[in-house]
């Protein structure tokens, strides 16, 4: 098998002299002697020097950037200064052109884009800078997660995308069907007849994996599922995407409290792991957040640096708050006081806005807070009602700029309440006969949260859009590509 060595590889190494190749894209070309190239490996150019006279002028003409090249020549200590090796150049083969005038239209050519513009060039965004440094930490947490739950004993579960059911039962599911859309088959009563859909039933797209990773918690003991979830939520915001990812560990003979210290753990375990192997594109998202920064009024700049902000949530604890206490404070706030709010907080009972969970989150507390103990009916289903009668065994994890970033709970084990609750809220019992099997045939004490992997991307990398860190967003009335 013959081997490609990535610029990764090369940087770090100290065996000078060696002949070596290597592969990737033109970032810029100087003098007609300096290329700088780069190869996806890691966020730094190797740089490639040409002696005079190697190549013909009508080649140095077609080294553009964004030009895919291979190159071949001698590892030596660089000359100048910036990096410690460099490629002396013996060969170049230009596998693919980059016409230049057709590239003054896109993003590759090298004066500065608005993320907005990169957004409409999603193929191609991938060769800046920006985007090689996201998406690079967005595999490395990836990888940070399955770690943690791996080494924690937690087995890896892959739930049905496809699904009969709604798990948060809010009606923001996706249908799926192969039917002619132009003649849809109809009952005696004129509502759609789904027997005679693909699986003989109502389909749609997974909001969530929850039930059915309970159900193998209920054998497996601790399981956790990471792949994409769907929502038809019309909400056009910096937070919320139609496809996203998300993380749901479930635990059997778990509580709340337990559930907690689990989501605490594993937030700063990821975290953890980001600082030790990402360094260079946190580095860069750093700097590239100053220069932001830079451009905006005090009052909207970033209080501590990216890094600072990663080490400050490892250093402290969460919070953990009541709703009930949450309500009071956002009650008694400056805020609420001065009807600053869009949606003021009368009384208890009420469902928090992203702006109460800024609020408590930015201004009050001033770090990670868990809120836990919330109404029983803002919340699903599912989730363990307590003794009070009124509020259920909820919590929600708000981060710094992002508000929400997990949201889980102790589940409901008990049957009678199980059912009690499903039947307030019209959930039929036959739609989730083998979700309360498993209350039926020996049930426990569980519990479980989910995180949205690109909320915490954003968090990680200091950018403010969840448009920015998924390779193809999908959000209402944009699926291109
Ligand atoms: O709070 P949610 O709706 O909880 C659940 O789906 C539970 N079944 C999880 C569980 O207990 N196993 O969603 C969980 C997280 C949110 O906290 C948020 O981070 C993210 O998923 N999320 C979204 N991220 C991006 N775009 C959206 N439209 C999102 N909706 C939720
Ligand atoms: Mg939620």
């Amino acid at each position: 098998m013959k081997k490609n060595t990535t610029i990764v590889e090369l940087l770090d190494s100290d065996q000078l002299l060696q002949q070596v190749t290597v592969q990737g894209w033109v970032r810029s070309f100087r003098n007609d002697r300096f290329i700088a190239l780069n190869d996806g490996s890691t966020l730094k150019n190797i740089q490639c020097v040409i002696e005079d006279d190697l190549l013909d002028d009508a080649v140095l003409k077609r080294i553009t950037v964004g030009a895919a090249l291979v190159i071949s020549g001698t590892l030596i200590e660089s000359q100048g200064k910036g990096q410690k090796v460099e490629i002396q150049v013996a060969s170049v083969h230009i596998e693919g052109d980059a016409n230049p005038e057709e590239l003054k239209l896109t993003i590759l050519s090298p004066k500065k884009h608005s993320l907005e513009t990169l957004r409409e060039q999603a193929h191609l965004r991938i060769r800046t800078n920006t985007f090689g440094a996201i998406m690079r930490v967005r595999s490395q947490l990836s990888f940070a997660i399955h770690q943690y739950f791996q080494q924690n004993n937690f087995h890896y579960v892959h739930t049905p995308v496809i699904t009969g059911s709604d798990a948060e039962g809010a009606g923001e599911a996706f249908k799926v069907t192969n039917m002619d859309l132009t003649k849809v088959p109809l009952t005696e009563k004129g509502e759609v007849d789904y027997t005679k859909d693909f699986f003989g039933r109502e389909t749609n797209l997974t909001v969530s994996g929850q039930l059915e990773g309970e159900t193998y918690a209920m054998g497996l003991g601790k399981i956790y599922t990471f792949g994409p979830t769907f929502r038809a939520e019309n909400s056009n915001t910096s937070r919320h995407l139609a496809e996203f990812w998300m993380i749901e560990p479930e635990i059997a003979f778990c509580d709340l409290d337990q559930n907690m210290d689990l989501a605490e753990d594993f937030i700063k375990g990821t975290i953890k792991y980001l600082l030790e192997n990402c360094q260079d594109d946190l580095e860069f998202l750093e700097n590239r957040l100053i220069e932001e920064d830079k451009r905006k009024t005090q009052a909207e700049r970033s209080e501590m640096k990216l890094r600072e902000k990663l080490h400050f949530v490892l250093d402290n604890n969460f919070k953990r708050v009541s709703y009930t206490e949450a309500i009071e404070i956002l009650k008694n706030s400056k805020p609420n006081k001065k009807k600053k709010f869009k949606y003021p907080i009368h009384e208890w009972g009420a469902d928090l806005q992203s702006e109460h969970e800024r609020f408590l989150v930015e201004k009050h507390f001033k770090c990670p807070v868990i809120l836990f103990d919330y109404p029983a009916n803002i919340k699903a289903f599912y989730m363990r009602l307590n003794e009070d009668g009124k509020t259920v065994r909820a919590m929600d994890i708000l981060f710094p700029g992002i508000g929400e970033i997990v949201g889980g709970s102790q589940r409901e084990e008990r049957l009678d309440v199980l059912k009690e609750k499903m039947k307030a809220l019209d959930i039929p019992e036959e739609d989730l006969w083998w979700y309360l099997d498993t209350r039926r045939f020996g049930t426990c004490t569980h519990s479980g949260f989910g995180l949205g992997f690109e909320r915490m991307v954003l968090f990680v990398t200091g950018m403010t859009n969840i448009r920015d860190v998924i390779p193809y967003p999908r959000t209402p009335l944009n699926a291109e590509f």
